[in-house]
């Protein structure tokens, strides 16, 4: 497409305009949603303001001196036959202006940084939503002390509500990286690193982890579900009701058969050891993700897959074959059973 593109254009300046326009293109697209060009919260609005700042005035500096430059080229470039030019040492003014025009101009860049720097590190008042954020190897864990829940890899927050990120690691150095909303914060056993975001629209943004931690770093990605404040609550609401089992459905007119041989395999199976399938009071430090919830996430297996049955069961079967070196070891779980803990995973 690319070669395409570029093939159309004729000649080398062409090509470059070309190339630079598909460049540009891929700022700040809706295509690529993982941009901090793209602000959809406060926090981002700063940074993001405070990089519009810095290159307004780098794009001044840069056409002045340019333009000066070019000028002194062209109206007083030696000619044949000129005589030796007049010999200048030292000139007060003039290095006055240019010791005096740049100190202004960095301390026009510095206020509004020191600003920024303070803005983003000051610590949330009682009124945000605390979300504790723990970092294990490869995936993410989110507790919500305020409504004693627990969820993983994909974060619910209500738009228009400041949340609060306690954030620490189970394992290695972390960073938690919100591109849209925040900023990257390294996490740390045994260290608590803070960050704050409000979300202002509505939407389902990717971020990721943006700290090498082992084999499957790049597979230790996450979601920020920012839903109106009704939604949100009703998904507060809902995450209260999961632990209990669900009633029969016309699906599954034969008492959920296939539900609860899935619950019988998810504790003869050794899963239940590592993972919870209750939101509600989850305890700390269990080793695998929490489940409640899994079949309305997006993605499993910290963005690995999408979440679809097959991919579950495939998942379950094989999850050393699909991200090698993760904590979860294969079980020998037959494809039957896969499709039962696909049925009690999805509370099907
Ligand atoms: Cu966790 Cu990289």
């Amino acid at each position: 497409m690319l070669l395409r593109i570029v093939g159309r254009c004729s000649s080398r300046w062409t090509t470059a305009l070309c190339l630079l326009a598909l460049v540009l293109a891929g700022c700040g697209s809706e295509q690529y949603p993982q941009t901090t060009l793209l602000p959809r919260g406060d926090f981002a609005k700063i940074a993001d303001d405070l990089l519009d700042t810095t290159v307004r005035w780098a794009l001044l500096v840069f056409v002045l001196v340019e333009g000066v430059l070019l000028y002194a080229i062209f109206r007083f470039r030696g000619r044949p036959g000129d005589p030796e030019p007049h010999q200048t040492h030292g000139n007060t003014t003039v290095e006055i202006i240019w010791t005096v025009v740049p100190a202004l101009i960095l301390a026009a860049i510095a206020v509004p940084t020191v600003r920024a720097i303070f803005q983003t590190n000051a610590v949330p008042g009682k009124e945000a939503l605390t979300i504790e954020v723990v970092g294990h190897q490869w995936w993410w864990e989110f507790r919500y002390p305020e409504y004693n829940l627990t969820t993983a890899n994909e974060m619910h927050v209500p738009m228009g509500r400041m949340v609060s990120l306690r954030m620490g690691s189970n394992d290695v150095i972390h960073s938690f990286w919100v591109p849209q909303f925040a900023a990257k914060r390294d996490v740390f056993a045994n260290r608590e690193t803070r960050m704050w975001f409000t979300a202002q629209v509505e939407g389902d943004y990717p971020g990721q982890c943006a700290e090498f931690c082992g084999i499957q770093h790049g597979r230790m990605a996450h979601r920020i579900k920012a839903q109106k404040p009704e939604e949100f609550q009703a998904w507060v609401a809902h995450m209260q009701t999961l632990g209990a089992k669900p009633a029969a459905t016309a699906a599954a007119p034969a008492g959920n058969a296939k539900y609860t041989e899935g619950e019988k395999l998810f504790t003869a199976k050794g899963c239940i050891a590592c993972h919870s399938m209750v939101a509600v009071n989850s305890p700390k430090g269990m080793v695998g993700p929490n489940l409640a919830n899994v079949g309305a996430r997006s993605y499993l297996a910290a963005g690995t897959l999408k979440n679809t049955d097959e991919n579950l069961a495939r998942w379950i079967r094989d999850p050393q074959g699909i991200k090698k070196g993760v904590l979860m070891p294969n079980l020998g779980v037959t494809e039957a059973e896969a499709q039962a803990l696909v049925a009690y995973l999805r509370r099907k």
